[in-house]
């Protein structure tokens, strides 16, 4: 068995998830990557550091799909775990679909916690061990027309928070990442093409996932990146929720965008 240490990290195929195991690959950890479509690619190209890389396409919205990436550990311990997978969904919540908007819930929620309660466990009993979650600064805004999407990070977001607290003296850090819009599929996947913030300037997603690593290694409780997301978190600690979702309606209303 390779001596190297093992980093999981899901949503790997693309954007923030897949920089993130670049950063992995070159900092020399073997891989388990996830996503629920096909990874060869970026696993080729991850495993041009010389490091082991697994891929596992599973949905991670669903139990089985968890069980599924868990699985492929095959019991080696995992030294860092990366939950990243997630999606978001534009529209009016009136035009949504349940099964659209349940899916942002079991992914980015039920299949985050299923996914880490028993790694967790697994790094608490071994007393090491580094969680890097990807939140966001949506967390701290009300979402019109992503509220679903919003709701559910801001469910990340406290829990990142809370179980890093309970965490504390375990020698397991939980470290929470909080970009702001990044140029990745995600808003065409939600279908925000024509939204003010889907055609806005975004970060680069090889710039966030950097953040997010160096202050998962530094052991840090949160980070959010780039000076604009930090001012706008400043700023949701004293606007009401009322603002904040007039404000997320300017950038998130369908046709809000220039056609
Ligand atoms: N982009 C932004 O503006 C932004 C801002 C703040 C936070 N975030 C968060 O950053 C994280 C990464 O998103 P991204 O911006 O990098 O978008 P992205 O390019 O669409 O990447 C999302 C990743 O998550 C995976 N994923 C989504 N649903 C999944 C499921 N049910 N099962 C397994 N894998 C699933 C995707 O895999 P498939 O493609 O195979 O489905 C993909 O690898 C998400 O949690 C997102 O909420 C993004």
């Amino acid at each position: 068995m390779s001596e190297r240490k093992l980093a999981l990290v899901t949503g790997a195929s693309s954007g923030i998830g897949r920089e993130i195991a670049q950063l992995a690959a070159a900092d020399g950890y073997d891989l388990i990557v996830a996503a629920d479509e096909t990874l060869v690619d970026s696993a080729a190209g991850l495993a041009a550091n010389g490091v082991d890389v697994e891929s596992v396409e599973a949905d991670l919205s669903t139990a089985a799909g968890v069980e599924r990436l868990l699985a492929a550990a095959s019991g080696r311990p995992i030294d860092v775990l990366v939950a990243n997978a997630g999606h978001g969904l534009g529209r009016g919540f009136l035009d949504q679909d349940v099964a659209e908007w349940r899916h942002v819930i079991d992914t980015n929620i039920t299949g985050t916690l299923l996914l880490l309660q028993p790694v967790l466990k697994q790094m608490a009993a071994r007393g090491q061990g580094k969680v890097l979650i990807t939140g966001s600064i949506a967390g701290h805004l009300a979402g019109s027309f992503q509220a679903v999407y919003n709701g559910s990070k801001a469910f990340v977001d406290s829990f990142a928070a809370a179980i890093g607290n309970e965490l504390k003296d375990s020698g397991v850090t939980i470290t929470c990442l909080k970009p702001g819009p990044t140029d990745t599929n995600f808003f065409a996947r939600a279908g925000m093409l024509d939204t003010k913030v889907g055609q806005s300037e975004k970060d680069d997603p090889a710039d966030v996932a950097k953040t997010g690593w160096d202050a998962m290694k530094d052991g840090e409780h949160v980070v959010v990146h780039g000076l604009k997301n930090k001012a706008q978190v400043l700023a949701s600690g004293v606007l009401s929720e009322a603002q904040t979702a007039e404000m997320h309606r300017k950038q998130a209303e369908p046709g809000s965008g220039q056609s």
